[in-house]
């Protein structure tokens, strides 16, 4: 997507370099960061720099060829003869799994990981292919979800969406904004509620900013105002994505979204996921079995941003002394869902059987 004009990606790698945009920087500053090695890819993880369920899970193909390269030097420079190969494939399973622990709910984390480990097996030189592969296809599949999305939303729709779920969360074009942008760009007129997404607020800070440089009339809204938006009958669907998709239907998303299902489906309103099918985890057979991010109650109990010079601060905006709980995702049922919007089209949410519902790959 274009940013001033210019032609970017959320993450891409680079003569063994990880470029990435910040996004903890985000609205305030657009900064390009770098990522030297597998550790410090681990770092803009965990610390949230690059976040959403496809740009963490390139992040973590990149980090996954980046050990690659670096073990297959230890590898010949520690031990010799024999043994060279039991180290390289030692320091390949421990990476992953220090790259699997920086965080548990996006499914896109452990798919990069598992298909980047397996090439690295060959060798560090298809560690780098396979990488760049997951994040091509990342972006394709993105593209993809915003042509098939495209034809549910009619001209004038206003659509209400949580979280951040456009091109930053993934290497480019995004799910759940993908076929906003694309309705958009085909002349529909849309309009769109931005929820603001508490605690971390990215749908205020991230959504808001790429609806803005997209030129797609928003508005940012609180998050406990939804409900009212759809019992007074203004919102026409529900798009937001998802962190991991169960093989019942049943899906992990940021937190608050369960609500917003729950409501639309009250009163009548389509609700979709926009997912490609990397987030897609048929070895998990429910909701239940998702394992929920729980993160640092700081997040909750402060709040940051610029003041009237630019310079950032972080300020508490909770009682002093009272505690925070911080779960990261809800789980929404199936049930609630009105159908994925996929790569490969638009599927049902509760399929009877995952893998025979899944269209064919295109
Ligand atoms: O904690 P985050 O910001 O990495 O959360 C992930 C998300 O962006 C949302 O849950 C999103 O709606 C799903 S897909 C990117």
């Amino acid at each position: 997507m274009k940013v001033n004009g210019k032609e970017y990606r959320t993450v891409w790698m680079k003569d063994g370099t990880v470029f990435y945009i910040e996004q903890n920087r985000l609205p305030f500053e657009f900064v390009i960061n770098k990522a030297a090695t597998w550790q410090e890819c681990c770092i803009t993880i965990r610390s949230m720099q690059i976040r959403g369920a496809g740009a963490i899970g390139a992040m973590a193909g990149f980090a996954m060829a980046l050990a690659s390269i670096s073990a297959s030097r230890d590898a010949v420079r520690g031990i010799s003869g024999d043994h060279s190969q039991d180290t390289y494939s030692t320091l390949l399973r421990a990476a992953r799994a220090e790259i699997e622990a920086t965080r548990p709910t996006a499914r896109n984390l452990f798919y990069a990981t598992e298909l980047v480990f397996n090439s690295a097996l060959q060798s560090s030189q298809d560690a780098v292919i396979e990488a760049q592969r997951v994040a091509d296809r990342d972006a394709d599949d993105s593209r993809r979800i915003g042509e098939f999305g495209n034809s549910l939303i009619r001209n004038g729709a206003r659509i209400l969406t949580h979280c951040n779920a456009g091109w930053l969360a993934f290497v480019d074009f995004g799910t759940a904004l993908s076929p906003v942008y694309k309705a958009h760009q085909s002349g529909k007129k849309v309009f769109v509620y931005v929820d603001e997404t508490r605690p971390r607020s990215q749908g205020a800070r991230l959504t808001a900013w790429e609806l803005f440089q997209e030129g797609v009339p928003h508005v940012i809204i609180p998050d406990n105002a939804g409900a009212s938006l759809m019992a007074q009958g203004k919102v026409d669907m529900v798009i937001t994505g998802a962190d991991r998709i169960a093989a019942n239907g049943d899906t992990a998303n940021k937190i608050g979204t369960l609500e917003k299902a729950v409501v639309a489906h009250e009163f009548g309103i389509p609700f979709y996921i926009a997912a490609p099918t990397s987030t897609f985890d048929l070895a998990c057979a429910s909701g239940k079995d998702i394992v929920i991010e729980e993160r640092d109650e700081e997040e909750v109990l402060f709040q940051e941003g610029p003041d009237a010079d630019g310079v950032m601060h972080r300020i508490r905006v909770c009682s002093p002394g009272s505690h925070a709980l911080n779960p990261a995702f809800d789980v929404t049922p199936a049930k609630y869902i009105t159908g994925f919007i996929t790569e490969r089209g638009i599927i049902p949410a509760t399929p009877k059987s995952p893998e025979g519902d899944l269209p064919p790959s295109p």
